[in-house]
């Protein structure tokens, strides 16, 4: 199960140059994982996640794979329920299955899902041509499961352990041969649909979803790596709310790949949606979702600064059909009006100055102002297309140092993580980023960032007092 722990979170702002701070995210991570890594005293049970909502599972039957576009219909994908494929994984060896079923099932399952090309179900999908048709997709497996770049699976669901990856390459290897296994099971399990409205009476919970200029579901083409987003005006009005919760809405899960919700600086026309390519100049992060990541629920007294003109909700479709698929994926955000005791935000750890040759690091030091104890819930490292590894690490003032966050970074699925602690007066952050190619600073995704967004309260006690950007905490 901790397979969809890890969190999704995401809370922090792409956007590159906002000036204004700040949007949270939170993101829990449950308690699990071993994804945060946090040396502190890690306060787990302080935040609940919530298993991302599969509706809309096609509720294929019979393996075949049926249901083409049909991903929306409604039956709730509950723990494995996603699609009851009588027959799966039955010519593969058992130990194969198993990894098969429980590491790629919910994405390369007898109905591919989540903008996967394939399945990965029966022997023979093992010799049959990859994508870009000079190779099996055996060997396209074996390949991608030692990708540290692009790896599969992709985050959040874990890495295969070495084991398995030696059973799964040696058995690719020996000709990927059929063998009596019958694990006839589902097609891979689908995160359970979990409820996490909170019932306090103040809270209102509003669904900010894919859908065309008359509300109805938005026609995805069958264009490979399709970015769209949607705007839409703040649904609570001008009142200032702050955000107890979220989860993901799954529409068609055939063709929804993540999603990102961004806070705007300036007004957006409600209603409309255009392609985008992933660079949000003016807007904040706050929230995330991958395939596996589960919604967040802020601890009791916390609140996620939501203040902003507006929303854009940026879609990554990969609809692998032959025709447009109608799709009404997004987020379910939960906010109240009766402000929370302690207000959490975004605040921008990373550096601006980043100009290397393939292969570099940049490093930023963050050396807080505030006189007070600060509480980090999560971390989110926002890098663009070369970006492939970051770090944080505190610096006690006591001359100690901790690993906040230590992770690869993907730019198709950037995701938050729980990383709880608290930074006292005298401590520093130094977050590193490491680029593949050539790094020069720049808000399009062909320039580089190095930020981690971090979501900590109270609101602000992360910045530097930079005049550059609100909760700013960059520097050398
Ligand atoms: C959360 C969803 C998800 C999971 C889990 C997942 N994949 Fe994928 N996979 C995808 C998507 C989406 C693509 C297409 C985009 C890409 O290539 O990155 C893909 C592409 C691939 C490809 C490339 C196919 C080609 O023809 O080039 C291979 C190989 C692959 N996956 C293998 C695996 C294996 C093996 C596992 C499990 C060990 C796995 N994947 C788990 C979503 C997933």
């Amino acid at each position: 199960m901790s397979r969809w722990i890890v969190l999704v979170l995401f809370a922090g702002g792409l956007a590159c140059t906002g000036t204004e701070g700040p949007a949270p995210g939170d993101g829990p991570l449950p308690g699990t994982g071993g994804h945060t890594g946090v040396g502190g005293a890690g306060t787990g049970g302080h935040y609940v996640a919530t298993g991302g909502r599969a509706t809309g599972g096609s509720t294929t039957t019979g393996g075949a794979v049926g249901t083409g576009g049909a991903g929306t219909g409604g039956a709730k994908a509950t723990g494995g329920a996603g699609a009851s494929s009588v027959g799966a994984y039955t010519d593969v060896p058992c130990d194969v299955a198993k990894i098969l079923k429980t590491s790629c099932g919910m994405c390369h399952g007898a109905t591919p899902s989540y903008g996967a090309p394939m399945s990965l179900i029966r022997a023979a999908d093992f010799s049959k041509k990859a994508r870009d048709g000079s190779r099996t997709v055996g060997q396209a497996v074996i390949a991608r499961i030692n990708d540290d770049v692009s790896p599969m699976p992709q985050a959040p669901t874990p890495r295969l352990t070495s084991a398995e990856n030696g059973s799964l390459t040696t058995w690719i290897q020996g000709g990927a041969k059929s063998a009596a296994c019958s694990d006839s099971g589902s097609e891979g399990t689908q995160p359970p649909e979990t409820n996490n409205d909170p019932t306090d009476p103040d809270v209102t919970c509003y669904d900010i979803k894919a859908r065309n200029s008359s509300g109805a579901k938005f026609s995805v083409p069958n264009t490979p790596d399709l970015y769209h987003c949607f705007s839409y005006a703040p649904p609570w009005g001008t009142d200032k709310v702050h955000l107890v919760s979220w989860r993901p809405i799954i529409d068609n899960r055939q063709v929804i790949h993540h999603w990102l919700l961004y806070n705007e600086n300036s007004a957006v026309t409600d209603k409309t949606d255009a392609d985008c390519a992933g660079a949000h100049p003016n807007a904040q992060l706050v929230v995330g979702w991958a395939p596996g990541g589960p919604g967040t629920t802020m601890p009791p007294d916390v609140g996620q600064d939501m203040s902003g003109a507006g929303f854009t909700l940026e879609t990554h479709y990969n609809n692998t059909g032959t025709a447009a698929s109608p799709d009404g994926s997004g987020v379910h955000v939960c906010v109240t009006k009766k402000l929370r005791k302690y207000e959490a935000g975004i605040h921008w750890l990373g550096t601006e100055l980043i100009l290397l040759p393939a292969g570099g690091q940049a490093a930023g030091l963050c050396s807080p102002s505030a006189k007070t104890p600060v509480t980090i819930i999560s971390s989110t490292p926002h890098m663009h297309l070369q970006g492939r590894h970051m770090t944080t690490v505190i610096n006690r003032a006591n001359g100690t140092k901790e690993t906040l966050i230590d992770k690869p970074f993907d730019f198709q699925t950037q995701i938050g993580y729980q990383t709880p602690t608290t930074i006292m007066p005298g401590d520093t952050l130094t977050t590193t980023c490491t680029y593949g190619g050539q790094a020069i600073y720049g808000e399009g995704t062909k320039q580089e960032m190095c930020y981690n967004f971090v979501l900590a309260y109270p609101n602000g006690g992360l910045s530097s007092g930079s005049l550059l950007r609100k909760n700013g905490c960059t520097g050398l």
